[in-house]
């Protein structure tokens, strides 16, 4: 036989010793896990819609999960989280206008703060309550889950990016929405209807 013509033989066995041999990268139980379930998917978008990827998607997990859930929750991220957002709205607000009295500042800040009226509406607005995780006997939509779990975005980017400040540019983003500081939105929130706080 002419060795070329045994190229087409040569060439299948090798197609087939490929497929037979070949064994694909191992895929550990638990990124198999993340990939499959909804919290997963839910967070992926949530890194979408404040447009920001963790290098560590174990900080958002934390962020989105109440105390009545895990031990492992958000309720340290959002201590951390009000306060990147007290920072980086005083000093906005005071770049803007050095001569801010003490009075107006503190209560701009407290105002952008607020569980209810700012710091729920930006949760909701995000749709948190559908995202956080807490225990079967616990609402998710109350204002103060919600309000916990927003401050803890932003507890959560510091840490994955080590400074407070990629965080504080992400709030204004977020609150704002589209980088526009000033919209004075209405957003319906439960059976009452607020008005989004402007940032000017
Ligand atoms: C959960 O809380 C929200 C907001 O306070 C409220 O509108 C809703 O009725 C509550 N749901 C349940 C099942 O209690």
């Amino acid at each position: 036989m002419h060795p070329r013509s045994l190229l087409p033989v040569i060439c299948i066995v090798a197609a087939v010793a490929a497929v037979v041999f070949y064994s694909p990268p191992p895929v550990s139980a638990q990124s198999l896990s993340l990939r499959s379930s909804s919290f997963s998917v839910a967070l992926e978008t949530l890194q979408k819609h404040i447009n920001y990827d963790f290098q560590n998607i174990g900080l958002l997990r934390r962020a989105m999960t109440h105390s009545s859930y895990s031990e492992e929750n958000n309720k340290a991220f959002s201590i951390l989280g009000e306060d990147i957002i007290e920072t980086t709205v005083s000093l906005r607000l005071l770049a803007k206008d050095v001569d801010i009295s003490s009075k107006d500042l503190t209560d701009r800040v407290s105002e952008i703060s607020k569980v209810e009226t700012s710091c729920a509406v930006d949760g909701m607005r995000l749709g948190l309550q559908n995202v956080v995780r807490v225990s079967s006997n616990t609402n998710s939509s109350t204002s103060s889950v919600v309000c916990g779990a927003f401050r803890a975005i932003f507890g959560a980017i510091a840490l994955d990016t080590g400074k407070s400040d990629d965080a504080g540019n992400v709030f204004l983003v977020v609150h704002g929405g589209a980088g526009v500081l000033c919209t004075s939105k209405s957003v319906h929130f439960g059976r009452r209807t607020w008005t989004r706080l402007c940032l000017k």
